[in-house]
């Protein structure tokens, strides 16, 4: 299966990385392979987009995929397209498709110019098709409602504007975001959770960023600046205002499914931000009556990242073929599957039934992580806690990148 909306949303989180933190990248020699992974991305985004207005957003069926249990490289069943269009709008997954090839286009500036032109030129089509038609794409087309429901498009009209406005400096995106929609869909004062779904806290922290010109100060940018410190003042766990969505081992936990996209996403922005802070010279956050340097940030999103590698009580690491205690039975069909195994469609569920651990060890899958009580049951059915997908691996890799090293001025922001 290719569902477009949170592949989309992996790219734009894989390229926000390597904008803040390609240097650490390069020092570990991992930048070549984080660009190519962004590429084999946005080259796919770009072939979903053959016309102004008409957006690829999925690949095969999944009521018919999820009846097999296959390597993907031995599928033969059909894998039926799906679009959006002016008739079957798709605002959200359009913007997001936008935000991905924006924010690509801004990695592959020196690298590969006229690579980064392309993406710009569809993410500016890809922007207008999304705000002229609007809709919610899972209404549109409700058999995605199962898998990836969109719960709206505001945010990801601002998201995408946002990246446009980096990417083009034309000031037209910046009033988008402000001026012209900020009431509408910025929900200002109240926080909320980073993921493939709301992409709300990330454009606020992103907005940090443009204060430090001082043309883009205006009322609006505060309202964002006030919710995004509500949204860090939330994170941090001796704040006045702590989020009380938290295990008593210290993760951040929002919802039984793939728990661990909030905690990642949430360690994510808070280094980017206490960076943000080191860079502008902002010494400090103010929380409810107290004060927080950048430290207690940065010390919050080690906290995460420390958990998910076996710092919890499971003394497990949640970050496959990490250290020496981590899930066995990832739910993967390629991992699950002998590489020299025939089976096909649907007797391969032979190996999701099988008692054995994965043949093949799924190296930097990011499971969906624990219950709340910080248990994890290792199971091969288990999908609500043991499904890897692109978009823990995108923010995973952000925030391990950001902590490799704690030189914090960021040089590759361009
Ligand atoms: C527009 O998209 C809908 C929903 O995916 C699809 O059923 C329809 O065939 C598309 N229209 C055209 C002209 O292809
Ligand atoms: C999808 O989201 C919409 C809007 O939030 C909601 O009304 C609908 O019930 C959801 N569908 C499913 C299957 O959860
Ligand atoms: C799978 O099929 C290939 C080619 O048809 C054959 O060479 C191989 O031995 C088979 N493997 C198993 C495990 O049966
Ligand atoms: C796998 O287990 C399910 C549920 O127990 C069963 O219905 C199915 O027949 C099994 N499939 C295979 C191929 O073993
Ligand atoms: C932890 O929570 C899960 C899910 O609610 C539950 O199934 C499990 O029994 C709990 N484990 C312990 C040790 O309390
Ligand atoms: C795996 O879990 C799904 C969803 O909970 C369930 O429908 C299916 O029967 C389970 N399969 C097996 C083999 O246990």
């Amino acid at each position: 299966m290719k569902f477009g909306f949170p592949m989309a949303f992996t790219a734009t989180i894989l390229s926000w990385a390597i904008l803040e933190y390609g240097d650490h990248m390069k020092q570990v020699k991992e930048l070549d392979h984080i660009q190519d992974s962004l590429k084999w991305i946005t080259d796919y985004l770009i072939n979903a987009h053959p016309s102004d207005n008409v957006l690829y957003i999925q690949v095969g069926d999944p009521e018919l995929d999820h009846k097999c249990w296959e390597r993907p490289e031995v599928m033969t069943e059909r894998r039926p397209l799906t679009q959006v269009n002016i008739s079957y709008p798709g605002t959200d997954v359009a913007a997001e498709t936008a935000a991905a090839m924006a924010s690509a286009s801004l990695v592959f500036r020196k690298k590969n110019p006229a690579y980064s032109k392309l993406l710009l030129k569809h993410a500016e089509q890809l922007f207008n098709f999304a705000d002229t038609y609007r809709g919610t794409y899972s209404i549109s087309t409700p058999q995605v409602q199962k898998y990836y429901n969109s719960t709206g498009y505001g945010d990801e009209l601002l998201w995408a504007a946002a990246w446009l406005y980096h990417a083009t400096g034309d000031h037209t995106y910046l009033r988008y975001v402000t001026v012209k929609n900020g009431n509408s869909f910025a929900n200002w004062g109240i926080p909320t959770w980073f993921c493939w779904d709301n992409k709300l806290a990330g454009t606020q922290i992103k907005f940090l960023w443009f204060e430090r010109y001082p043309r883009c100060r205006n009322i609006a940018l505060q309202l964002y600046r006030k919710t995004a410190e509500a949204v860090l003042c939330g994170l941090l766990p001796s704040s006045t205002t702590p989020t009380s969505q938290r295990t008593d081992g210290g993760l951040i936990w929002v919802s039984e499914w793939n728990v661990l996209q909030y905690s990642v996403a949430s360690a994510f922005l808070a280094l980017v931000y206490s960076d943000y802070m080191l860079t502008s010279q902002t010494k400090t956050l103010y929380c409810n009556g107290e004060l927080y340097q950048p430290m207690d940030l940065r010390k919050f999103a080690l906290s995460q990242a420390d958990y998910i590698l076996g710092s919890n009580p499971m003394k497990m690491s949640y970050l496959v073929g990490y250290g020496s205690y981590f899930p066995q039975y990832v739910h993967h069909r390629g991992a699950s599957i002998p590489k020299d195994a025939n089976t096909s469609c649907s007797d391969g569920f032979k190996w999701l039934n099988s008692t054995d651990p994965n043949p093949n060890v799924a190296i930097g899958a990011l499971v969906g992580g624990p219950f709340l009580n910080d248990t994890y049951s290792d199971s091969r059915n288990n999908s609500q806690q043991g499904e890897p997908t692109t978009y823990n691996s995108a923010l995973i890799v952000g925030l391990l990148s950001g902590l490799i090293t704690s030189s914090s001025v960021v040089q590759s922001f361009t």
